[in-house]
């Protein structure tokens, strides 16, 4: 079983499920002819995360890594008249991008694309007092933990949080590797083991992105101070 294999299949399976998609196969070609990396998700992907958003009843998404607008342009879709799309990006080229890709897509009114770290931008969705229903975490690797930590202070109780590529073709179980994105990606691990109120599971994927996975996960309420734990 090879990359070439899983990107057939995933071909094949795109022929059946996914339609035609202008604004989309847009936002794709503007974002390379812009010379953006090509790490959006996969369009399969993209559907996964709109029918989770909408499976899951969403109004109000937090997404963390906006690059052009791909992913941002299947969870604003998701959304009910009404819902709102927060996106968060660090790099200025990256956002122009995106805000002419949601403006061509017809979604534009429905999301809030902010620019800088997201480190220094989520204490301010805080400081307004926002909560989420959705949180998709797909930026630098290296906060993942700080991130998790972060959706988890800005969600409701309920709330649904997804974080992309933590597989990283196996290289998180690889003593050998010490890249600082697979260091990240431990990081993340133990701080998900630490959480008292995700309850979260993860899938390993293949398809058209080779091999990688999600981290998903539903944010419960606190237990008071010196009561047992839902797992206990
Ligand atoms: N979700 C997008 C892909 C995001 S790629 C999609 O699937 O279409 C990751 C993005 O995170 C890049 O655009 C990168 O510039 C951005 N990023 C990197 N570090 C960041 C940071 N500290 N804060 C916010 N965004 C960051
Ligand atoms: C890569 C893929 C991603 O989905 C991402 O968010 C960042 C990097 C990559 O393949 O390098
Ligand atoms: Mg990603």
């Amino acid at each position: 079983m090879t990359d070439d294999t899983w990107g057939a299949v995933d071909a094949y399976m795109g022929g059946k499920l996914l339609q035609s998609d202008p604004a989309l196969d847009a936002a794709l070609a503007a974002n390379r002819a812009a010379g953006l990396p090509g790490i959006d998700v996969s369009p399969l992907q993209g559907k996964f995360l709109h029918v989770l958003a909408r499976a899951t009843g969403a109004r109000r998404i937090l997404e963390i890594g906006t690059l052009g607008g791909y992913s941002t342009i299947w969870l604003a879709r998701a959304l009910p008249e009404g819902g709102r799309i927060v996106t968060l990006e660090f790099a200025p080229e990256h956002a122009d991008v995106a805000r002419k890709n949601l403006q061509a897509a017809g979604v534009a009114e429905k999301v809030d694309l902010r620019v800088g770290a997201a480190l220094d931008l989520l204490p301010v969705l805080q400081a307004e007092n926002k909560t989420f229903d959705f949180v998709f975490i797909d930026a630098d690797k290296e906060n993942n933990g700080p991130y998790l930590e972060w959706a988890i202070k800005l969600a409701r109780v309920g709330a649904t949080i997804i974080v992309d590529n933590v597989v990283r073709k196996g290289a998180i179980i690889d003593p050998a590797n010490d890249r600082s994105d697979v260091q990240g990606t431990r990081r993340f691990f133990d701080c998900a083991a630490g959480q008292r109120r995700w309850v979260a599971s993860a899938v390993q994927t293949v398809g058209a992105k080779g091999w990688d996975g999600f981290a998903i996960g539903v944010v419960e309420e606190a237990t008071p101070q010196g009561s047992p734990s839902r797992s206990e």
